[in-house]
């Protein structure tokens, strides 16, 4: 029997609730027992909605993770929790809380600020507090993790794309040592076919052996790095971060001259990611150059970061055309397409609302109402699953999931993709 809206919105609140652990909210549980980095902003963005102190706190939890450096760790490992691998021992991070020794988008600055004016006088303390620490974040990565003014990711964990298409080439290059035994957990929770492969998680687990070998130092990593991948998450997610962190210091009265500077220095970044034979922003090797040559729902953040444009409309309106609940992680018509794998196929809600979000600022509003409508049509029949098969919508991974009922509550019914 299918559930009302209004029994969808109590659902989607309760998942908040049912996943909060005492100030931060985990992805899910079992699969993702600790807390994310861009997830708990989007369950913030979620509870924004019906509880906006839990929200504020819900930030202030993840900046409590920051490190010294500025990084904001991608897993935040406040208590200890069986079924997750690799964990707090393998990564061995360096900060104030037990935690991974990469980050993950910084998607915060652009949540905070619809958090901070959709209630200001509730958020002014908020805003003030957190300002610094995100200017800290933004800073370290224009000083560790610009090539040629496009941000790189230093493992593919930290993309939040984990097996993308775009991690293909660098992954294969990559020669590898060996590895103590290993027991992956995630496959005891999820349908191993869903999930990234054997391929796959022994280089995950070589690139965090050589982070914790060198403490996680980002400049000795950077002088012979393993891997090092322009990433279009990152890119075109701290482009539109430092957007509106230089807003943010407006409100804040705070000098926001050397933001700009950082908007300036990414938007001609971005550009380097222009593949002119895909004729698409997509991942470059930052080792040799090379284009990954993958369409991904990565390439259609553009317009999110401000940087939209005709060739990338035709590209997402033919996407659209081939499947049925908006944006898929991979192109359907490339060889390697895998409906149930992960970022290899698979359609994830937050993905269609940041896309969504950048099409309707972008004055695109038939196609963020189509990806929208879409994503309705997906949870309400299908639930709030991780991610779903982008052709029938079948559920796959994680179900009852934090980030999922967390944009059905604050996209997909609340802000109808006006922003
Ligand atoms: N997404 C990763 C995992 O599946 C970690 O960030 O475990």
């Amino acid at each position: 029997m299918s559930l009302t809206l209004d029994q969808l919105d109590a659902k989607a609140r309760g998942i908040l609730i049912d996943n909060d652990r005492g100030g931060y909210t985990i992805p899910t549980s079992g699969l993702y027992p600790y807390q994310w980095n861009w997830d708990s902003v989007f369950a913030a963005y979620g509870f924004a909605t019906f509880d906006m102190a839990r929200a504020w706190r819900e930030m202030r939890s993840l900046f409590s993770g920051q490190w010294e450096n500025g990084m904001v760790p991608h897993i935040l490992f406040h208590k200890e929790s069986r079924g997750y691998y690799p964990g707090p021992d393998i990564w061995a991070g360096i900060g104030p809380i037990a935690s991974s020794g990469v980050t993950q988008p910084p998607v915060a600055a652009t949540f905070i600020r619809k958090m901070y004016e959709a209630a200001p006088a509730e958020g002014a303390r908020h805003l003030r507090d957190l300002f610094p620490k995100l200017k800290r974040w933004h800073g370290w990565f224009m000083k560790h993790r610009l090539h040629r003014d496009a941000v790189c990711v230093t493992h593919p964990w930290e993309s939040g794309r984990d097996n993308a298409p775009d991690w293909d080439g660098a992954m294969r290059r990559m020669v590898i040592g060996e590895l103590e035994p290993y027991t992956r957990a995630d496959t005891a929770h999820v349908d191993p076919s869903m999930r990234p492969t054997k391929f796959d998680y022994d280089r995950f687990l070589w690139l965090v052996k050589l982070g914790r070998e060198a403490r996680w130092d980002e400049v000795k990593l950077a002088e012979a790095p393993a891997f090092r991948v322009a990433d279009p998450t990152m890119s075109f997610t701290l482009l539109r971060a430092n957007r509106d962190l230089e807003v943010i210091a407006a409100h804040l009265g705070e000098d926001g001259s050397e933001i700009a500077g950082w908007i300036a220095r990414l938007e001609l970044g971005c550009q380097t990611l222009w593949d002119p034979d895909l004729g698409a922003y997509t991942g470059r090797d930052a080792l040799t150059g090379a284009f990954s040559g993958a369409l991904s729902n990565a390439s259609f953040l553009c317009w999110y970061a401000g940087l939209g444009n005709a060739q990338m409309l035709a590209h997402l309106r033919r996407v659209l055309s081939e499947v049925s609940y908006g944006v898929p992680s991979h192109d359907p018509s490339a060889e390697g397409f895998d409906a149930r794998r992960y970022w290899r196929g698979p359609v994830w809600a937050i993905m269609n609302t940041m896309i969504g979000l950048g099409l309707a600022k972008a004055g695109h509003a038939e196609e963020a109402e189509t990806i929208r409508a879409q994503t309705a049509r997906l949870i309400s029949d299908h639930g709030f699953a991780e991610y779903y098969d982008p052709l029938t919508g079948a559920p796959a991974g994680g179900h009852d999931f934090t980030w999922t009922a967390a944009v059905w509550l604050a996209w997909v019914r609340k802000e109808n993709g006006r922003d």
